[in-house]
């Protein structure tokens, strides 16, 4: 171990539970373990917490669908989070829930010192309300008719097809999602967080929480911008705690969600002897606090929740790690394709270190996407585990069993060779600890390569034919041996099922990461068991079609793939396109749109664009212009648009069309 003991404590986002676990959840699962369990082989103390996160609207209402309790649904999923964590060797040091004693006695006490320095005050907001089902109506529980484009159907918060922001009560004839009713406004209390009060605060944190630079940029923005302040509660009837003094406001779930991290390491401290929650988080503390997350999440963890915690008198993150999201077969989970693969229905078909390794040789520390190309899935696991690493031990096993009644040699054969091994160390303790999940096991491949190279060269098989050389085949297994198990140590973090079947074949009784650089010398080993046998193709053919009949999760991960990053792949899959006008005319019945008679070349495409109170219709013919070639046709009241024209502005007579320099013909490509 190359530096003191540190006391580190991380979590992973506290999943809701009113739904299944999927592969988009285990990215995330998988990152955080990988790097828990590599601190823990260097030998520091680190504690692993995590969570379900019971509260919220979307909870209640499952619940209420179907006729049990909020506790009963949570405690359900729950359940299968764990055992599916469990399955995937996700390894907590505890698991809690946000619907527990102790958050709530911390949320009472952190809101306390809020409102004690005058953080907290409250105003009445204007809401859309449903009157059949006596609630107000979060965002996306109203749709309608977006105001700009007038698209059908939109949610309450943006239009998908436009992609306009506003407020539900902008839309045009909304309707409670809940009853089908129209929601009114009404007017309510809000209790408001002053988050503008912290930026001086946040500005130092950010300088000194080392966040990945695209994650530092965001914040940027965000600053930029300006805080807003922040509304914390909301009424009954809601899932959540009560806020002191009041007979019907809760506080919102995003409040009390990452309170549930410091609730369940104190559930944690509460069973175990000698751990004290306030040497993790009194002010001062010297322990290491690390959140890892989704990207979709930065504004909770990076602005609200160290604000909350300064604000508190509590320690504020050392870091917070962000991830990006999953895609499958380079597109975002789908149920028709059988992409949205549910936890359990992977374990029913596939052995889950594959995917911890898969997810590792993706995994970066930054927020882009991974992908998890089936093809390549099954390519990669056979080649890297099975192919190069589990052979290395195969291939020199069979003949210390059978020829040297198990013994190792006493020596190396080539120890400078090891050495190389044993000096890969730190770089690859470095990618993990940067959370370089790829190169690291990049590195560890290479080496695994050059194992292999030394076997084929020395090619014991040939060597045990003649009997002069028996003390050669001995020599060069045991370096093969050797080789494999620095490697399995150094790979343990990531497939710790089949580096405790190598520890066990190795006859060792624990590993830590400085074991990785010294020799295992004349030990008897046991009889060599198959580590990893190769996955089929079928396999994973047989988990996509099951997962075409599997029920869709709600409320997942996987649901805001549509946030606000896309990847450079996302983006490449945009076709834009030279078009040349040739017709525009208004529409009979609609006050904005014009359409748009465009020339793609080999192509002709009609269009509805919301720019005619910033265009004369005439004067557009002949102009060229961009369009997005590969937009889905969208049904519209007036017709059906086959793309859409590129335009910057924010509407109204203030809408201006892109256009291409002077050259540019109908169907050329936009690069
Ligand atoms: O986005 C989500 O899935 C939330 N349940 C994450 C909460 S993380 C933490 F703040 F609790
Ligand atoms: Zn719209």
């Amino acid at each position: 171990m190359s530096d003191a003991q540190r006391k580190i404590l991380v979590t992973s986002a506290l999943p809701y539970v009113n739904g299944s676990p999927h592969m988009g959840h285990l990215v995330e699962y998988i990152q955080t373990d990988i790097w828990v369990r590599f601190q823990k082989l260097r030998g520091h103390d680190c504690i692993y917490v995590c969570a379900s996160d019971a509260h919220g609207t979307p909870i209640m209402l499952k619940a209420r669908e179907l006729g049990i309790t909020p506790e009963e649904l949570t405690a359900g999923y729950s359940a299968e989070f764990v055992n599916d964590f469990a399955d995937f060797g996700i390894e907590f040091d505890n698991f809690h829930t946000t619907h527990s004693p102790e958050n709530e006695a911390i949320v009472r006490q952190m809101y306390a010192a809020l409102r004690e320095r005058g953080d907290i005050y409250t105003r009445s907001i204007e809401q859309s309300y449903d009157e059949k089902e006596g609630m107000f109506l979060p965002d996306r529980f109203v749709r309608g008719t977006c105001p700009r484009c007038k698209s059908e159907d939109q949610r309450g918060d943006a239009c998908e097809v436009c992609g306009a922001a506003y407020a539900p009560e902008d839309l045009i004839d909304p309707v409670s999602v809940l009853s089908g009713t129209t929601p009114v406004k009404r007017e309510s209390e809000h209790y408001f967080f002053k988050l503008g009060n912290y930026e001086e605060t946040l500005r130092t944190w950010m300088q000194e929480s080392a966040l990945d630079k695209n994650v530092a940029a965001k914040l940027e923005e965000w600053f930029d911008a300006g805080l807003q302040d922040w509304d914390i509660s909301r009424d009954a009837p809601y899932f959540g705690f009560r806020i002191p003094d009041t007979e019907d406001k809760y506080f919102y779930v995003w409040l009390d969600a990452p309170v549930g991290y410091m609730a369940s390491f104190k559930h944690l401290c509460d069973r175990t002897d000698g751990l004290e929650f306030d040497d993790y988080w009194k002010p001062d503390s010297e322990a290491e606090v690390y959140h890892f997350i989704g990207k979709d999440i930065m504004y909770f963890h990076t602005l609200f929740w160290p604000a909350v915690l300064k604000g508190a008198g509590f320690r504020q993150p050392t870091s917070v790690y962000a991830h990006g999201f999953l895609t499958v077969d380079g597109q975002k989970m789908s149920k028709s394709r059988g992409t949205f693969i549910k936890a359990r229905t992977y374990l029913d078909n596939l052995n889950p270190e594959f995917l911890r390794y898969y997810y590792a040789a993706k995994l970066g520390p930054t927020i882009e996407d991974i992908d998890l190309n089936l093809e390549d899935f099954v390519a990669r696991v056979n080649s890297d585990l099975v192919g190069k690493l589990v052979n290395i031990a195969s291939r020199c096993a069979g003949f210390i069993n059978k020829r040297f009644g198990g013994e190792l040699a006493g020596e190396l054969a080539d120890a400078e060779l090891f050495a190389e091994f044993a000096a890969a160390s730190e770089s690859i303790a470095g990618h993990y600890e940067a959370r370089e999940y790829s190169k690291a096991m990049r590195l560890i491949m290479a080496l695994a390569d050059k194992a292999n190279r030394y076997i084929d060269e020395h090619k014991p098989w040939v060597m045990a034919k003649d009997e002069d050389q028996q003390a050669d085949v001995q020599l060069v297994c045991t370096q093969g041996i050797n080789m494999f198990r620095s490697l399995m140590v150094y790979l343990s973090p990531v497939i710790p099922v089949v580096a405790e079947n190598a520890r066990a074949f190795l006859n060792e009784s624990g590993w830590q990461w400085q074991d990785a650089s010294t020799p295992l010398l004349g030990k008897a080993l046991p009889k060599f068991k198959p580590l990893l046998t190769r996955v089929e193709a079928t396999q994973v053919e047989r988990m996509v079609e099951q997962s075409k009949e599997s029920t869709p999760v709600a409320d997942s991960q996987a649901e805001k793939q549509d946030d606000e990053f896309i990847s450079i792949d996302d983006f490449m899959k945009v076709d834009l396109r030279i078009a040349r006008i040739e017709k525009a005319e208004p529409v009979e019945g609609a006050d904005k749109l014009l359409a748009l008679t465009l020339d793609l070349g080999d192509d002709k495409r009609e269009v509805f664009a919301g720019i005619k109170a910033a265009y004369d219709p005439e004067t557009l013919v002949g102009r060229h212009v961009i369009v997005v070639a590969n937009l889905a046709p969208r049904k519209m009241r007036f017709g059906v648009s086959e793309g859409m024209v590129l335009a910057a502005g924010p509407g109204g007579e203030d809408i201006f069309l892109l256009s291409p320099d002077d050259g540019a013909k109908p169907g050329m490509r936009v690069k």
